[in-house]
Formats: C-alpha cells, sequence, structure tokens
C-alpha cells in the first residue's frame, strides 16, 4: 500500500513514522509512505501558501494552487490515482470499520489542512472525501493523518506481527477488549486472576468474553446494541442488567 501526505510540517512526521510497527513495515515494503511539502509548490519568492479570507474574519485560509500543485505533482498521470482525503474536524468520524475499508486501498493522498482551513474549492475539486479523528479541533491535520496512517496500516495483511491481532482488537468484535495480565503473578498483593493461570482454555475464553462484555457494558453500552451477541452472552448481560438495578436500589435506600 501506498501512502503520500501533503503537509507544510513534514519534520512532524518522522519521529511516529521512523519507530516501531510503522517503520518495520515500511523497511518490509508493506507500506511505503511519502511526506511532501506544499510549501515547495507554492510560487513567488516568498512561497505564500497562505492568505488572509475574502469577505473578512480573522485567520489565515491555505491558498488551493499549491495544494493542487502538490497533488498533481504525486499523483501525474497516474490513473486510477489515490483516494484523496483531507483531514478536517468537518469529515466524517474515523472508525475501526472506515481503518479496515480505508486498508483496502493501493494508494492514499492525505492532505492536512491547517489555520482557519482550506480553500472550499480544494474540497470541492481535488478531495473525494474528508475524515476526522474527533469532535476537537487540533490545530492542524497532521496528527489526524498520523493518527489515520497509525489505524489503517494495522490492517495491511503482515504488518502486525500476530496476523489476528487486528481482528481480536476493541472495535473488531463490536465490543471492548477485557483486562490483559503478564507476569509477575502477584504485584504489591494484587493477583491475576486464576482463571487465566488455570491452562483451562475453554474456562479462559469464557472468561475473556464475560470481562469485554463486562467492560462494554460499564463504558460502551451503546457498542451493545450492534455487537453480535450469542444465547451466553445475553444471559451474562441480563445478569449484569441486574446486578447494576439491585446496586442502584441500595443507593437509593441508604
Ligand atoms: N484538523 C483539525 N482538527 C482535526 C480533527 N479533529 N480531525 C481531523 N483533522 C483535523
Amino acid at each position: 500500500m501506498r501512502i503520500d501526505v501533503l503537509t507544510l510540517f513534514p519534520a512532524m512526521f518522522s519521529a511516529y513514522l521512523d519507530e516501531s510497527i510503522l517503520q518495520r513495515a515500511q523497511v518490509a515494503g508493506l507500506i511505503a509512505i511519502g511526506i511532501h511539502n506544499i510549501r515547495d509548490h507554492a510560487a513567488g519568492r516568498h512561497r505564500v501558501t497562505d492568505e488572509p479570507p475574502f469577505g473578512g474574519g480573522g485567520g489565515m485560509v491555505l491558498k488551493p494552487e499549491p495544494i493542487f500543485a502538490a497533488a498533481e505533482a504525486v499523483i501525474g498521470g497516474a490513473s486510477p490515482g489515490p483516494r484523496r482525503i483531507l483531514l478536517s474536524p468537518q469529515g466524517r468520524p474515523l472508525t475501526q470499520a472506515l481503518a479496515e475499508e480505508l486498508a483496502g486501498a493501493a494508494w492514499l493522498l492525505l492532505l492536512c489542512g491547517r489555520y482557519e482551513g482550506v480553500d472550499e474549492r480544494v474540497r470541492q475539486h481535488l478531495v473525494d472525501d474528508e475524515i476526522s479523528i474527533g469532535d476537537y479541533v487540533l490545530t492542524g491535520g497532521e496528527l489526524a493523518a498520523l493518527v489515520l496512517i497509525d489505524a489503517v496500516a494495522r490492517h495491511v495483511p503482515g504488518v502486525l506481527g500476530d496476523e489476528h491481532a487486528a481482528a481480536r482488537d476493541s472495535f473488531a468484535m463490536g465490543l471492548l477488549e477485557g483486562p490483559h495480565y503478564t507476569r509477575p503473578v502477584s504485584f504489591r498483593g494484587w493477583d491475576v486472576p486464576a482463571v487465566l493461570r488455570s491452562g483451562h482454555a475453554g474456562r479462559i475464553a469464557r472468561w475473556r468474553r464475560e470481562a469485554a462484555l463486562r467492560r462494554t457494558w460499564q463504558r460502551r453500552p451503546d457498542l451493545l446494541l450492534t455487537a453480535a451477541l450469542d444465547e451466553d452472552d445475553r444471559r451474562f448481560l441480563m445478569t449484569l442488567a441486574r446486578e447494576t438495578v439491585g446496586q442502584e436500589d441500595e443507593r437509593t435506600q441508604s
């Protein structure tokens, strides 16, 4: 898979992309990431990339010409070209499902906005998708592009050492993951649950499933509406619901 990024701040990317799993994925040739400076495509001695907005108001808006020129330099005459994505708080939310879908694309072109935004003609005539990483405003799209690259790369075959790790993730199975433990068995008097050391695969799997259901019930009950649940899961959720009602009764009575 190939990912190209258009940004005014290319140096922001190397610290993250040149370490750990993403670095290994690039060295192994599983993903090729190109970072391109929009300023290199700006005209004139001062290479201006932003201007005040027409109609007044504060802030600066990224000009269309250097962005189009940078995109065209990257794409060349390639057909089919990349999926062209603008990172912006106005985009549709990045979800696990969207990350997985994007991992199926051969080529992505990510455009990082800055300042007050980008000229609307970029939105209308250059990009085919606009993605947000959450309902908050960052100073630019660079962190959002890194988040997207990371979330997408995990779904590219071979990037994670364990082929099934992505499928086990929180959200992949529609539930949050339960707790994980490693050595030591006892730390400051806090013990690893005995079942995890029992060696009994069936009991461990059931415990993990119930721990995932419990955590989802407590933290993200909205996910239970769409998760794939079997009869055992439903029965367990009923006991959780009864527990919760019992706890609330106790609180109102005391
Ligand atoms: N640029 C600024 N804020 C952003 C956000 N929340 N998501 C994506 N890009 C952004």
